[in-house]
């Protein structure tokens, strides 16, 4: 079977590195047609930056890396350096990229690839704010039927929030966009809180990558040492959530995953819950289900999986 077309939108962050290098140790499954960057955990620069380096750490200088939107649509952007440190991939010190970013615009290629490709054989898998792909469905509608699958990170519902005390940051950062995501009519996949919170970088977990004896292993177990001071401070938690590689391990084993196909809506008014995803979990409403709503996974065969697969890198 010929391996699915993804592009990945992203604002590494330790997390989305390590998506990155999931779906780029996964060639005969899926085919990266490009990475587009946003600003979200650090500044767009950074995060154009980070995505080069995390290419080159997989070996695959030639995968094409597009600067998306610098700031959300309507509001002024929230980074989380508190979180992945000043460079956004604190932890192990790192080379400065040799690889050129495109100069093509993030938004143009997300629009010229879906209208270029046939329809219903691209994924769209953001893993961080939703501006590029909000600003691509605003300025050409045509594409929203085109998408075969949108699989984000992002949201929360038993979990609520992790940057406020209801809204989780990818949503939170630009909910407009977000707003724009969920009403496209495209079909769509989450990955909440509710299940990224069960897939933690215990300490053997951390070892297996760092027995790997690889550069790759090595980086991956240095990134989530340091990513994983927010989440075990806040939380008590026994590691860190590896959020955006559940988007790609979704893609490459769904079995591991079981959620709900739910009604989501996305708070953008008030401020007490702004950026909040109102899951209609219980079904008490009779909105229409408008998203596949991850609640469960397999964590030890998750690990299975993104072990086995940085292995190769
Ligand atoms: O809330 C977790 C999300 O916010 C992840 O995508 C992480 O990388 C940050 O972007
Ligand atoms: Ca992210």
């Amino acid at each position: 079977m010929a391996p699915r077309k993804i592009i990945i939108d992203t604002d590494p962050g330790q997390d989305d590195a390590v998506a990155i290098l999931l779906a780029l140790a996964s060639p005969e499954e899926l085919e990266v047609l490009g990475i587009t960057v946003v600003a979200g955990n650090v500044p767009l620069p950074l995060t154009a930056k980070n995505a080069r380096i995390i290419c080159e750490l997989a070996g695959k200088p030639d995968t094409l890396v597009f600067a998306g939107c610098d700031a959300p649509l309507k509001r002024k952007l929230v980074t989380a350096e508190h979180v992945h440190g000043k460079t956004g991939l604190d932890g192990p010190q790192l080379p400065s990229p040799k690889m050129a970013l495109q100069s093509k615009h993030a938004v143009d290629f997300i629009i010229e690839t879906l209208r270029d490709e046939a329809p219903g054989t691209v994924t769209l898998c953001p893993i961080g704010p939703l501006t590029n792909i909000a600003e691509a469905f605003l300025r050409a509608p045509d594409i929203m039927p085109r998408v075969q699958e949108i699989v984000l990170m992002g949201g929360a519902y038993f979990e609520v929030g992790n940057i406020t005390p209801t809204a989780e940051f990818n949503i939170y950062v630009d909910p407009e966009a977000a707003e724009i995501v969920f009403k496209s009519g495209a079909p769509i996949t989450v990955m909440p809180l509710d299940v990224t919170h069960k897939v933690l970088t215990t300490q053997p977990r951390v070892q297996a990558f760092r027995d790997m004896g690889t550069e790759a292993g090595r980086m991956v177990a240095e990134w989530t040492d340091f990513f994983e001071r927010f989440d075990k401070e806040k939380y008590g938690s026994g590691g860190a959530p590896l959020h955006d590689p559940c988007v790609i391990a979704w893609l490459l084993q769904p079995a591991l995953f079981s959620g709900r196909k739910i009604n989501v809506e996305i708070e953008t008014n008030s401020a007490l819950t702004l950026g909040m995803t109102v899951a209609d979990w219980w079904r008490v409403t009779d909105r229409a289900a408008n998203a596949l709503f991850i609640g469960d996974v397999d964590a030890n065969g998750f690990f299975a999986l993104l072990t086995e697969r940085i292995r190769r890198l």
